[in-house]
């Protein structure tokens, strides 16, 4: 779980992205630039159909961008581990909890045994060591996420990429998931890129947070969060907090309100 391997710097340059559908041409993302340095903690936040998601799996190198480059430096020549976690937990529904974690081990050819036993020491430490027989529709959504988490984390990535993974629960199960996350990431030192529409959850969590904008898909604004490490997730009346909602809240609300054909 502590992940000792180098975390990775990713660098984006001038990255654009089409999608050729029936109904026309979709702009996803146009000309965007990112740095994000090894070991940070940076949120991509802005409103339903920006390119969030788009982005996040460009630099998954799940898909293609249409022009443009991702870098990923992990400062030798393997390629650098990256791990994404989803919003719907991706959880196997014919594999139990253990199975499911234990997978995660099977691209990096461990024996069947090792994978099991280091699956099994990873639910004990998150308290789900009583769970590891159920299957996935026998949890709850929050334990799903836990489990995804895990999964994810297991393989010691130097790359996690988050997709709202929260953003199903209620609100109280967020904020100690939140909490918990944190404790995970610093524990490790991977280097993480956290997708929310929240944009307190963007504050609390990120080193920084990128302000995205939609159609086409492009980063508006980047904020430093001026939080120490360890946070409180809870103090979410922080003067720095607010301060910072207000500004991203400023950045999007136009489009939020286009989106909705809301006059403004
Ligand atoms: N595979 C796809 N095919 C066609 N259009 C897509 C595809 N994926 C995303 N889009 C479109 O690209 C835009 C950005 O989508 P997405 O990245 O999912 O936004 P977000 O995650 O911010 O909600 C949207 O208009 C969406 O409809
Ligand atoms: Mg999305």
């Amino acid at each position: 779980m502590t992940a000792q391997t180098a975390a990775a710097a990713i660098s984006v340059e001038k990255v654009s992205k089409l999608f050729d559908t029936p109904s026309g041409r979709v702009e996803a993302l146009n000309n965007v630039s990112m740095e994000v340095r090894p070991g940070e903690v940076v949120c991509l936040v802005g409103p339903s159909g920006c390119g969030k998601s788009t982005l996040l799996r460009i630099l998954a190198g799940l898909t293609e961008p249409s022009a443009g480059t991702v870098s990923l430096d992990g400062h030798n020549d393997d390629p650098v581990r990256r791990t994404m976690v989803f919003q719907d937990h991706g959880l196997f529904p014919w594999m139990t909890l253990l199975d499911n974690v234990a997978f995660a081990l099977e691209a990096d050819g461990a024996a069947k045994n090792d994978r099991r036993r280091r699956a099994s020491a990873l639910l004990e430490q998150l308290g789900l060591a009583s769970f590891q027989d159920r299957f996935p529709d026998e949890l709850s959504g929050g334990m799903r996420q836990r489990a995804a988490i895990a999964r994810a984390m297991l393989t010691e990535p130097q790359v996690l990429l988050m997709d709202e993974p929260f953003s199903a629960l209620d609100a109280q199960s967020k904020l100690v998931l939140q909490e918990e996350l944190m404790r995970l990431w610093e524990a490790g030192s991977q280097t993480v890129v956290y997708v929310t529409h929240d944009i307190r959850e963007a504050v609390i969590l990120g080193d920084r947070v990128l302000v995205m904008t939609g159609r086409p898909g492009t980063i508006q604004l980047g904020l430093d969060i001026e939080l120490a490490r360890p946070r409180d997730v809870f103090d979410r009346d922080h003067p720095e907090v607010k301060a910072k909602a207000w500004t991203i809240w400023n950045a999007i609300e136009g489009q939020v309100r286009r989106n909705l054909h809301i006059p403004t």
